[in-house]
């Protein structure tokens, strides 16, 4: 299994402090946004990762990051996205890499409190398909928002004005390598976006996705308050341990 960390995008929800620096490098509390993604990729054994990057200045990414060693690893791919076309979008640039593998994608700017090992192996012994990863929130219309009959996710609606469920979809997805013939069926959204939460339906209909919900605390850290709290709870709870656990 491959790991991709989508950092692209132009977070225009945080001017003005992302006019210069790239959302993703932003701090949350002690250290860059993007830190705890690889942290939680390469806590569930995931350690082969490219991450996508974008904006003005992606020559950041490799300064700071280089090969990893920070992480304990020899080596991390990188490649970088034009623009704000979409998480979707961001996600096909990693197609030539991922060589036909299962890929775990997290969004850069997703912070998670426990590992996510054992939603890994599931997806492993799954074998096939895609697996999402629920978590209950206040504000799901500020999410993709999932829709169960009991044991199956039936919907996932984007952004909802009248949410039906309260479990918000985390930046957390795992797919087959049909994910990328998926893409280049997909027509951008209203907002001008490839979208995820298409690419998810399309595994829903395929009924071939599988969900788990999340354990522990998971913040995104998007917008002004979203990354104070994301603050807040690494400083109380530390995120994504660097021994692992
Ligand atoms: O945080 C989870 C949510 O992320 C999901 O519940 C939603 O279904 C999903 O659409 C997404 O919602 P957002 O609107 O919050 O995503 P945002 O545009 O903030 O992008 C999240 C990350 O994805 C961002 O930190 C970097 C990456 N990205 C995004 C875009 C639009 C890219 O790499 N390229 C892009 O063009």
């Amino acid at each position: 299994m491959k790991g991709v960390i989508l950092a692209g995008g132009l977070g225009t929800r945080l001017h003005p402090l992302t006019k210069i620096t790239n959302k993703h490098l932003l701090p949350i509390y002690d250290k860059p946004m993007v830190y705890y993604p690889i942290q939680s990729l390469v806590n569930a054994g995931v350690t082969d990762i490219m991450i996508v990057t974008g904006g003005k200045k992606p020559g950041e990414f490799l300064s700071l990051i280089g090969n990893g060693a920070d992480f304990g690893l020899k080596h991390i791919n990188y490649t970088y996205q034009r623009g704000e076309g979409g998480i979707a979008e961001a996600l096909d640039l990693a197609e030539h890499w991922a060589a036909g593998e299962p890929i775990c994608v997290v969004l850069g700017d997703n912070l998670i409190e426990k590992n996510i090992a054992k939603a890994v192996a599931d997806f492993r012994a799954q074998g096939r398909g895609a697996k999402i990863m629920l978590k209950e929130v206040h504000d799901p219309e500020r999410f993709g928002v999932a829709e169960l009959d009991g044991e199956r996710v039936v919907a996932i609606e984007e952004k909802p004005k009248a949410p039906k469920t309260n479990l918000a979809v985390i930046g957390i997805y795992m797919y087959d390598a049909r994910v990328f013939d998926v893409i280049k069926t997909l027509e951008p959204s209203g907002r001008g976006e490839l979208e995820i939460t298409d690419v998810n339906n399309w595994y829903i209909k395929d009924g071939s996705m599988t969900y788990e919900v999340l354990d522990g605390w998971w913040t995104d850290a998007g917008t002004f308050d979203s990354m104070l709290r994301a603050a807040q709870l690494v400083a109380e709870g530390g995120a994504n341990r660097m021994d692992g656990a």
